[in-house]
């Protein structure tokens, strides 16, 4: 039987495209060497058990443990990196959009929320956009590999906020950061995983 075996995929990025936001240094050591450390210990981990035949998403919502937390890190790093575009920017239209004006009340607000549950989650974790089956949208954090797939919710958009995501570039300035990111959002990438109803 063929197994699942998970690769690290190629940036639709050069290392260098998101730079000053994101440095080519940055990217070298988040992407090169933690996101690929994730990627090679969950494929360590289900090798010869159970979990080979399994979908990601899947060991996400059920295992616990070191399976969890190498499994969902190594989703939600590939989610986080590839909502950037060195072009992106700018605003959400269509229905992302539309949702989040009902939800939030202005794009404005909703930045501005994101980036108070990214501030306010103490120590490494991540925070998110998600959605619930009608559509409606959810900002949380959580700490550590959180993901929202384990409280029912399907993602739209992250940013991470492990110190290793802004160190290099920021130091202890978390806030900055996050507030930076907005500038490389792709919002043709992220509002093409948001569905009115799923
Ligand atoms: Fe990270």
């Amino acid at each position: 039987m063929e197994t699942n075996v998970y690769t690290q995929p190629k940036l639709p990025y050069a290392p260098d495209a998101l730079a000053p936001i994101i440095s080519a240094e940055t990217i070298s050591y988040h992407w090169g060497k933690h996101e690929k450390t994730y990627i090679d210990n969950l494929n360590k981990l289900i090798r010869d058990t159970e979990w080979e035949d399994t979908a990601l998403e899947d060991i996400i919502r059920t295992a616990d443990g070191p399976l969890f937390n190498n499994a969902s890190q190594a989703w939600n790093h590939i989610f986080y990196f590839f909502s950037f575009n060195p072009d992106g920017g700018g605003e959400p239209t269509g229905d992302l959009a539309e949702a989040i004006k009902r939800d939030f009340g202005t794009f404005e607000e909703f930045k501005r929320l994101f980036e108070e549950a990214g501030v306010g989650l103490f120590g490494s974790g991540w925070v998110w956009l998600s959605q619930d089956k009608d559509g409606k949208l959810f900002i949380t954090q959580g700490p550590n590999a959180a993901n929202p797939l384990t409280q029912g919710l399907t993602p739209i958009l992250t940013f991470d906020v492990w110190e290793h995501a802004y160190y290099l570039d920021y130091q202890n300035r978390r806030a900055e950061a996050l507030h930076k990111l907005w500038d490389i959002v792709d919002w043709n990438v992220v509002g093409s995983r948001y569905t009115k109803k799923l």
